[in-house]
């Protein structure tokens, strides 16, 4: 059997250590960064505080692009803050599923990690809005929402205060078709059919809208639920179809195109405040080439990964009656778009799809 996913569970660290570093510029030297949670720390010669290294938990394969980019993070922000700060990535559900990983990251214990979409719903339910399938009309349109300060900002805020979480971003993670072990071409063809979706219930009712079962599920335990028989299919991008070997498994990937959803980059926000606000302040300014560098990553990773599931074996299915889903999942708009906040979320998103249409 090919999966080896967690046993492959590699730590890779992006520390290198900066022998003639110092930390003058940092407004708290002289005072641990890392009091509170006391991990990752380490001496460092010549600088005047501990090096602190950000805990950064990841759901997917180091291949990915949102890990290379994190270990990019980690190699600038290390050079950006004379060697005091770094990020340690955690590949392959080593620190946890997303759902567990969210808690983690809110109570300190994990600093950093990316979650996606729906998960995150539980920690600010009027996040469902990106969730909703069809929202989006193209990738430019979500790039211009997730842009877009005036439109998200008090989203990547609201968590602060409540959860101590801060979002340094939204991501673009492609479109999500559902893929099993027949084609699916039409709502009728999924009737019965148990499909994994992730763990929040605006995933479980779109599923159940669409024609099948929803089962909420982590990631990791997908691949054998498809083996067993437990799941019938799931629904995902091609990177996570073809890298978590679920293609041996549910051999027809059929485009189905009902979701495109961000994954979100967190960090725990005491932790963030704790660098002073100059390496804060660098922190945060090596963000947007870091999400640049994931989602343009994720693009050539789409195109790789479609060859290779073609390669092992899997068939891509083109004409499915994609108005047909649509018009199933149309009520959950209503059902979610319930408030000042969701409602002015919404309107950003059909302003930017007037802007940037289908092609
Ligand atoms: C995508 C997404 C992840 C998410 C996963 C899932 O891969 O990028 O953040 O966890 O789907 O379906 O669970």
């Amino acid at each position: 059997m090919k999966q080896s996913l967690k046993l492959a569970s590699a730590l890779a660290l992006s520390v290198v250590v900066l022998t003639s570093a110092a930390c003058s510029r940092n407004p708290d030297a002289g005072t641990d960064p890392t009091s509170g949670d006391g991990s990752g720390t380490a001496a460092v010669a010549d600088c005047t505080t501990p090096i602190k290294t950000f805990k950064l938990a990841f759901n997917q394969t180091e291949e990915h692009p949102q890990f290379q980019a994190a270990l990019w993070f980690g190699e600038q922000l290390l050079e950006a803050t004379d060697g005091c700060y770094g990020i340690e990535g955690f590949a392959n559900e080593t620190l946890g599923a997303q759902a567990a990983v969210l808690n983690n990251v809110s109570d300190g214990s994990v600093d950093m990690a990316y979650i996606g979409g729906p998960v995150m719903e539980t920690m600010n339910p009027d996040t469902v809005v990106f969730n909703l399938p069809y929202v989006f009309d193209s990738k430019e349109a979500q790039d211009a929402v997730f842009s877009d300060e005036a439109v998200i900002g008090d989203l990547k805020h609201s968590m602060e205060g409540s959860k101590d979480i801060t979002v340094l971003s939204l991501l673009y993670s492609g479109t999500r078709n559902v893929y099993a072990t027949k084609a699916v071409r039409s709502p009728a063809d999924m009737t019965g059919m148990k499909l994994r979706v992730q763990q929040s219930e605006s995933q479980v009712a779109m599923i159940d809208n669409m024609g099948g079962i929803a089962t909420p599920m982590a990631q990791g335990e997908v691949y054998s639920a498809l083996q067993t028989g437990t799941l019938d299919g799931a629904e995902n991008n091609e990177t996570v179809y073809q890298s978590m070997k679920h293609d041996e498994v549910a051999p027809f990937y059929s485009y189905t195109k009902h979701l495109m959803i961000p994954d979100y980059l967190i960090m725990n926000t005491t932790a963030l405040d704790g660098m002073g606000d100059e390496y804060k302040q660098a922190l945060l300014d090596l963000v947007p080439a870091t999400t640049k560098m994931a989602n343009d990553g994720f693009v050539e990773y789409v195109d790789e990964s479609i060859e290779i599931s073609k390669t092992a074996g899997a068939t891509f299915v083109e004409d499915v009656d994609t108005a047909a889903f649509k018009a199933s999942v149309a009520p959950l708009i209503e059902q979610y778009v319930t408030n000042d906040v969701t409602q002015a979320l919404y309107d950003a998103v059909q302003e930017a799809n007037a802007a940037h249409p289908a092609s």
